[in-house]
């Protein structure tokens, strides 16, 4: 029996940064979002971010209003998002937890401190028309509860497995060249055993009838063997993937060479 393929969101948060960085109007995030749509991405995802450090209210609208394919809003569980989200109304909001002073969103949603506001952030969401994912730790339990909220889909949170295959942003000998093609026998175990967790929390959610979506540090190497995991009729465990900076970065260095050019023939012929 045929079953759809996994599906990629594209985060474009960082194409905001770049734009926040210097105020200017470029780069359009409407134009980023078409780049993606031909590039087979099937989801714009964006965080609305309490300190609104790159995504703005403007671009949330505008993007519900002109895009093609879904848009996803990654957003704290608060009453000014939830409000926001249920004006603008994406398909999807993915609930993460958010601290002011963190470069990125670091580890899940913690289900059971937060369970009675999350419970309620996710039934009005709903009652909205928006289906919802909880950004979680791949856990079993946090599919359990996951499951109790009444949530739609849990997105998996990669980090720890992502950073455990990367060795940290210092690690010795310099960054790790792109597109080697990590195999499963030759991931330190500390990435094996997060790979276990996650496959695990896929699981579980598999049986708990809950869509599983996973992100956040995945690189072009080391979504491999997330990609690779299986249930036993060999269907793929994850349905969808956000990833953001990773595919920005390599956007910045796959582009640069035309980009270059644009300018060098329009310095040489105003
Ligand atoms: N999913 C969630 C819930 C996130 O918070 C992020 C980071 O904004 C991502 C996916 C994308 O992570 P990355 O930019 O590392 O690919």
């Amino acid at each position: 029996m045929s079953h759809p393929l996994p599906r990629l969101g594209v985060n474009i948060d960082h194409i905001a940064t770049l734009r926040q960085l210097r105020g200017t109007p470029y780069p359009d995030l409407l134009q980023a979002a078409r780049l993606v749509e031909q590039g087979g991405g099937q989801q714009i995802t964006v965080h609305l971010r309490e300190d609104r450090r790159h995504i703005q209210d403007a671009d949330v609208k505008w993007l519900r209003a002109n895009l093609q394919v879904a848009l996803n809003l990654e957003m704290g569980a608060t009453e000014e998002m939830t409000s926001i989200a249920r004006k603008i109304r994406p398909a999807w909001a993915c609930l993460v937890p958010e601290k002011r002073q963190e470069v990125t969103t670091e580890g899940g949603l913690d289900l059971k401190k937060g369970k009675k506001r999350i419970g309620s952030v996710v039934e009005r969401l709903q009652k909205a028309g928006i289906r919802v994912s909880l950004f979680v730790e791949p856990t079993v339990e946090a599919m359990r509860l996951s499951a109790e909220l009444g949530a739609d889909a849990v997105e998996l949170h990669t980090g720890r497995y992502c950073l455990a295959t990367q060795g940290g942003a210092n690690r010795k000998g310099g960054p790790a060249k792109l597109l080697t093609g990590v195999a499963q026998g030759t991931l330190p175990a500390k990435a094996r055993t997060e790979l276990k967790r996650i496959r695990a929390a896929a699981e579980a959610c598999r049986e708990l009838g809950l869509h599983c979506h996973a992100g956040h540090g995945f690189d072009y190497d080391n979504v491999r063997p997330v990609a690779a995991l299986r249930d036993a009729v060999g269907v793929e465990l994850i349905e969808e993937y956000n990833i953001g900076h990773a595919i920005v970065c390599r956007a910045a260095l796959v582009g640069l060479e035309r980009a270059v050019r644009e300018m060098v023939s329009v310095i040489v012929a105003p």
